[in-house]
């Protein structure tokens, strides 16, 4: 057979055989998956594709150092292949090197600058390395999504305007009807991996608990110092106006003659006038074995009764299904168990019990002390506990947010 003929068999066999490994790691056979890319790589040497392969399918078997050498092998072959750099860098950020990962990653941007989620996830390295941008990088990549606001303006400029386009008309009576709704998707990666990076920066910090009781929870929950981050003072104001208007609706429904005022200020002037100036929103984490005990939210005297929970973490789950190329980042910051519950108290036989599956981004509106129920023509106030399932595997980030202030 002449070369050129050689040359193509040798191709189509490593493309057959990479084709199986995936179908292997897609069975979760990932030591097979491992043999088989091996065997393509062996059958096409000079192919980066194959090394990138290689190296995904290492990472997931925890092989850090020869997956790393993979990638390297990808990038000495063609050196502006930007996904070996995303993957280097992915690895190195989980190695806590986030500074290294700014640098592999602002390579995979510039290598690809049609990917917006590598510019994302360049903004999320750089605010976690407490750097500034790499300008002349940035307005490269940023070329292709004029929109898109470099990482160290997110705390400062990132709006959440776009929540008011949410239907919250029909929210608003999910929540009167069940006590709870989720909004999918309410916060976008890079924001999720904002708030999540703050903390371990005790500076934003007023008070940290760690948890470790059965009857309450297992976790460490830090609450923000005043004044709260922009991030998390922005999207309690841009949500607040909207449950403020349900909250209102309820105390029509309940025949009371208080209202919640619809502006943020106003409100917060109120808790104020109450003593209440202590901010209330709180960054909780969750390792293997963590929980929250059901309970209730009943400290105030002035009290909002909706508050919210927003994810930051990614469900490993959403590794099912995904191709090879995907998951290896869903392991850097996923979470198994870990889901919202929501129940009636005391939980009897007609009780309601919810438990929710929320992941990255999704956001869980629910009553903080009671939820509505119906009684014939009258409305009356069912009291519910909420809590959080036992996390399996990996880290939960979560933020909580109230909108009434304690004292
Ligand atoms: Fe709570």
């Amino acid at each position: 057979m002449n070369p050129k003929k050689q040359k193509a068999k040798d191709r189509r066999r490593a493309r057959k055989l990479a084709d199986q490994a995936w179908q292997a790691a897609n069975d979760n056979n990932f030591d097979l998956a491992e043999k088989i890319i091996l065997r393509a790589v062996a059958a096409q040497e000079d192919n980066p594709v194959l090394w990138n392969d290689l190296g995904v399918l290492l990472g997931l078997r925890q092989k850090d150092d020869e997956a790393a050498d993979s990638f390297r092998a990808a990038l000495s072959l063609a050196p502006t292949y930007a996904e070996p750099y995303m993957h280097l860098a992915a690895q190195r950020f989980r190695q806590g090197a986030a500074h290294e990962a700014v640098a592999l990653q602002t390579l995979a941007a510039r290598y690809a600058p049609e990917k917006t989620e590598y510019l994302e996830r360049l903004q999320a390295y750089q605010a976690v390395a407490g750097r500034q941008p790499a300008h002349a990088v940035l307005a490269h990549a940023v070329q292709a999504r004029p929109n898109l606001e470099p990482a160290h303006d997110l705390d400062d400029t990132r709006s959440f305007d776009e929540l008011a386009t949410l239907d919250w008309h029909a929210l608003g009576e999910r929540l009167t009807r069940d006590g709870s709704v989720v909004i999918a998707e309410m916060i976008d990666a890079s924001t999720c991996e904002r708030i999540r990076g703050m903390f371990d920066d005790d500076a934003r910090f007023a008070k940290t608990v760690s948890m470790d009781r059965p009857e309450f929870g297992h976790g460490v929950y830090r609450y923000f110092a005043a004044p709260l981050p922009g991030l998390v003072d922005r999207l309690r104001q841009a949500v607040y106006p909207h449950v403020a208007r349900i909250a209102n609706h309820w105390q029509e429904l309940l025949g009371e003659s208080g209202r919640f005022p619809t502006a943020w200020d106003d409100f917060r002037e109120e808790c104020e006038r109450a003593g209440q100036a202590t901010p209330t929103p709180i960054l909780l984490k969750y390792g293997p074995g963590g929980f929250n005990a059901l309970h209730r939210d009943l400290r105030g005297a002035v009290f909002f009764p909706i508050q919210m929970a927003v994810v930051l973490s990614a469900k490993m789950a959403a590794m099912e299904g995904a191709t090879g190329h995907g998951a290896i980042d869903m392991v850097a910051c996923g979470f198994q168990g870990g889901d919202f519950l929501f129940c009636d108290d005391p939980e009897g036989k007609s009780s309601r019990r919810q438990q929710l599956a929320l992941g990255l981004g999704d956001a869980v509106l629910f009553c903080t002390r009671d939820r509505l129920v119906r009684v014939g023509s009258v409305f009356g106030l069912q009291p519910v506990r909420h809590g959080v399932t036992q996390i399996t595997a990996g880290v939960r980030f979560v933020l909580g947010v109230p909108f009434h202030e304690y004292r």
